[in-house]
């Protein structure tokens, strides 16, 4: 039976910590057109393994990343430890094919887990439970597989059980040689290959007897889509702690069969890719993805936001960028996200709420002329309202030309036609009693 209690404590400091950094990384960098590239090219493995000789990450600091992650606000951080070319940053005693066995000869995972808790930071890993490199994994008709297309490959024995040990044996080794992991992320289900295929009830048992607080994503049973038993009331072994929507933020939060507010987390990344890609300058402005972090939030949900470092192990300088005005605006703004929830008041036409206990956050995104309208809000609830980037106090105006209206608390923000922060100007309201 599933124990709501356990699951609710466990998933207590994911909800509060809100924001992530997802980093794509592995031999498909050098490539540079995405981590999909051997699927999406149909490439065969003897065109892809030059690149494994090749591969030198010379710049790989992942002091740098924890960092850069550190100074944009993120509260932990997830490492394709194994992404699905099969190629893998950690020394498994289970393959060649790894980064110890590149000219990195370094353990990429264990020196990134170093870091990013030296800063503070909750880590976790992905692992994709498809594997290209594999010799036992599905090849010929597979939906997504390189050789899929390939007859040469339709004949030839494969044996699934074998694969399913070797992965079983890796999550096992990621589980026990390397500390505590807060998240594990599995990447993903698709027609027949979900749940029991991977033996998903041994796997999820096997990890929790060694990493009983870690959080896992939903995708040992569904892909991207769908919300899986997590959306019931009695969800499966496998069916993790989180719902994983992907490039998309859920119109109105994800609620269970229920009406049970679901824990969640959309994956986003910075341009179009996750894995890097030279050509892709797509990049989304900071301004937008710290009012899509902030909408995530007012719908009760996380923010993974993806890097994908290149070859050498740098993160592209515009990533780098977009995180640094992200921690500026977070600097100031940080308690309208952590801890925070969405608030039962509908969402505002000049901005957003999220909620802490008795305090609301007002986003104001939209500035007016005169006094700043707080919907939803009357004036005999409110103890105090400060501007929450330097804790000023703002006043609730007694203008005449808001006398108009003696249900609505207008506060004066700004004498100019400018709000402080043209992004997202966050007000604190402080309410007499919690809502
Ligand atoms: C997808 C892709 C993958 C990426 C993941 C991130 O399902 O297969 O490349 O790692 O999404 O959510």
């Amino acid at each position: 039976m599933f124990d709501r209690e356990a699951y609710n404590k466990r998933v207590e400091w994911y909800q509060d910590a809100r924001f992530g950094m997802f980093i794509h990384w592995g031999l498909y960098a050098i490539l540079a057109r995405g981590e999909w590239v051997r699927s999406t090219e149909e490439m065969p493995e003897e065109e892809y393994l030059p690149f494994f000789d090749e591969f030198d990450p010379v710049d790989y600091d992942p002091k740098k990343w924890a960092r850069a992650a550190k100074e944009a606000g993120m509260k932990y951080a997830v490492l394709t430890a194994k992404h699905h070319d099969g190629f893998c940053l950690f020394d498994s005693k289970l393959t060649d094919f790894k980064a110890t066995n590149t000219k990195a000869k370094r353990d990429l995972v264990a020196e990134y887990l170093d870091a990013f808790r030296a800063e503070g930071i909750k880590v976790g890993l992905y692992y994709s439970i498809i594997d290209w490199h594999h010799p036992d994994y599905p090849h010929y008709g597979d939906r997504i597989h390189p050789m899929r297309n390939c007859e040469a490959e339709k004949d030839v024995e494969r044996d699934f059980n074998r694969y399913l040990e070797y992965m079983h044996g890796q999550v096992k080794e990621l589980c026990t040689q390397y500390g505590k992991l807060d998240v594990m992320w599995f990447d993903f289900s698709y027609d027949n290959m979900r749940g029991e295929t991977w033996r998903a009830t041994d796997l999820v048992n096997m990890i929790r007897s060694y990493q009983p607080d870690v959080i896992i994503d939903n995708r040992l049973e569904v892909s991207g889509e769908g919300f899986g038993s997590l959306a019931t009331d009695n969800p499966n072994v496998y069916s993790g702690d989180f719902v994983s929507p992907e490039q998309i933020i859920p119109p109105q939060g994800i609620k269970s069969e229920s009406g049970r507010d679901l824990v969640w987390e959309a994956c986003i990344t910075m341009n179009d890719n996750w894995g890097y890609c030279a050509k892709d300058k797509n990049f989304k402005p900071a301004s937008m993805i710290i009012k899509k972090l902030v909408e995530c939030v007012s719908k009760n949900g996380n923010m993974l936001l993806n890097v994908g470092p290149d070859a050498k192990g740098n993160i592209p300088e515009e990533s780098m960028q977009i995180l640094k005005e992200i921690g500026r605006w977070m600097s100031k703004n940080g308690n309208s996200i952590y801890g925070c929830k969405g608030s039962s008041l509908p969402k505002p036409e000049n901005g957003r709420i999220t909620r802490n206990g008795n305090k609301l956050y007002y986003h104001v995104m939209e500035n007016s002329i005169g006094g700043v309208p707080l919907f939803g809000i009357s004036r005999d609830q409110v103890k105090s309202v400060r501007l929450l980037a330097d804790g000023s106090e703002l006043k609730i105006s007694d203008s005449w030309m808001a006398s108009n209206y003696p249900d609505v608390v207008f506060v004066d923000i700004s004498s100019t036609p400018y709000l402080p922060d043209e992004v997202d100007t966050v007000v604190e309201i402080t309410l007499k009693d919690a809502v």
